[in-house]
């Protein structure tokens, strides 16, 4: 027997016995590898270190936040990582690695890794494969055009009404986006986006974060979410990363989740086996739902809040994930609402100003303070990037939530902090 087919023989033994082991022996025991280092890696490893199954948490790169949680390695070299600490399980928190194939390099070693393939990771890694993708398989999506030139976008133009909307095709951290409200606003942004591009329809409605964990074959939905992309109150100012988002049951009705599972994410799992997180952005339009986007992985700040409601043990379901063994049964949630404000540098979205020291990081209480952009030196955690700190909390209601990750907020300060003031008010007039 060659080595890759011996290889591969113990690994079908291996998932063979491993529900057997777990009924003699109780829930199996894991070593965990969380691949990034922001606010939603330090969600999912603090999340990670609290589920009863994992034995030892390790994080490449992490951050000052996840030190306490378990052990930080600067190595980008993660299959190397993963052999060198015998991890049985991996998750990757961005974009970057799926796209560069981490989770095909670790299946062909056979360790489990949560995390689509390469292939599937263009899903979010090209606008244009995604909306052909999307028409192709009859998913719900704004009706668009994809252009290669300048004049092919002009040559379009009349299919449209305005506001218009032009996406450049690449990764482009949220930053790939406008919105022209009239002719010369398009203009413009064929001169400022690159090519290919896609053209699409306006849509208004409310916007929603629903992700799934995919094993190849079936889906399970997290809690719905909702993030808030702009800078400043009231959704005003430029598109950011995420300035915070809450999670709270009522945003979507069972039957609602159960119609967007079927629809939208179950036929892009059979049609690819795609596997690990599948985050659809959707438009909640008077004619039902419509993906904004795709992304394969969880959102941040959407997974701050997930993380604080998740109320079964992670591990366990991650690697029914990797596995390809999900029940559709896997997960289990606190019914109570959370809340993450995302505290920001001074400058951001644009160039900040890092090297602030931190204060009041001891002072908070009720919450989580998930680390992003933050550093440790002698003289204290500084900033050093664009989002900083997620303050996050659990509450009875939405708006104790809102109010505990606010108190948070109130005890912490760094010169140039920027925060919005109104985290989830979208969900206190909407939800009754
Ligand atoms: P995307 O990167 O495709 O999610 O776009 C970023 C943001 O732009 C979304 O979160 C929406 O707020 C907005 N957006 C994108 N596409 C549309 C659309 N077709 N209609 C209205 N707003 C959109
Ligand atoms: N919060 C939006 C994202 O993670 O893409």
């Amino acid at each position: 027997m060659s080595t890759t087919h011996n290889h591969h023989f113990k690994r079908q033994i291996h998932y063979l016995l491993a529900p057997i082991v777990t009924i003699v022996a109780g829930p199996q025991k894991v070593k965990v590898l969380v691949i990034g280092g922001g606010g939603r890696e330090h969600a999912l490893a603090w999340r990670l270190a609290a589920s009863p199954s994992v034995t030892e948490l390790h994080c490449a790169p992490g951050n000052p936040g996840v030190i306490n949680l378990g052990t930080c390695h600067s190595s980008t070299d993660y299959v190397h990582l993963a052999e060198h600490l015998s991890i049985d399980l991996t998750v990757v928190g961005p974009e970057a690695p799926l796209v560069a194939g981490v989770v095909d390099q670790f299946r062909a070693l056979g360790r489990p890794i949560v995390g689509p393939n390469a292939a599937n990771a263009a899903l979010e890694g090209s606008k244009v494969y995604s909306k052909r993708f999307m028409d192709k398989l009859g998913i719900p999506t704004a009706r668009f055009e994809t252009v290669d030139s300048a004049e092919a976008a002009r040559a379009v133009f009349p299919k449209f009404r305005y506001p218009l909307v032009l996406k450049t095709d690449g990764l482009a951290a949220g930053k790939g986006v406008i919105i022209a409200q009239n002719q010369a606003e398009a203009e413009d942004a064929l001169t400022q986006l690159a090519y290919p591009m896609v053209l699409e329809e306006f849509l208004e409605g409310e916007e929603v974060s629903f992700i799934a964990l995919c094993d190849g074959k079936t889906a399970v939905a997290l809690e719905p979410s909702q993030d808030h992309k702009r800078i400043f109150d009231n959704d005003q100012g430029p598109n950011t990363g995420g300035m915070g988002a809450y999670s709270d049951s009522r945003i979507l009705t069972a039957e609602q989740r159960s119609s967007i599972l079927e629809t939208v994410i179950l036929p892009v799992v059979r049609a690819t086996q795609f596997t690990g997180f599948l985050y659809a952005g959707l438009m909640m339009t008077p004619n039902g739902p419509s993906v904004l986007e795709f992304n394969v992985r969880m959102g941040d700040p959407e997974t701050q809040p997930l993380m604080m409601r998740l109320n079964c043990d992670w591990a366990e379901a991650l690697m029914a994930s990797a596995r390809g063994a999900l029940t559709g049964n896997d997960l289990r949630w606190n019914p109570n609402p959370a809340t993450c404000v995302v505290l920001a540098s001074e400058g951001y979205p644009g160039t900040v100003i890092n090297n602030r020291l931190i204060t009041g990081l001891d002072k908070t209480q009720h919450c989580q303070v998930f680390h992003a952009g933050t550093r440790q030196t002698e003289a204290g955690i500084v900033t050093a990037g664009g989002r900083v700190l997620g303050v996050t909390a659990l509450g009875k209601t939405l708006r104790e939530s809102i109010d505990n990750a606010y108190a948070g907020v109130a005890q912490i300060h760094f010169d140039g902090m920027q925060y919005r003031r109104d985290i989830g008010f979208r969900g206190l007039r909407r939800l009754q």
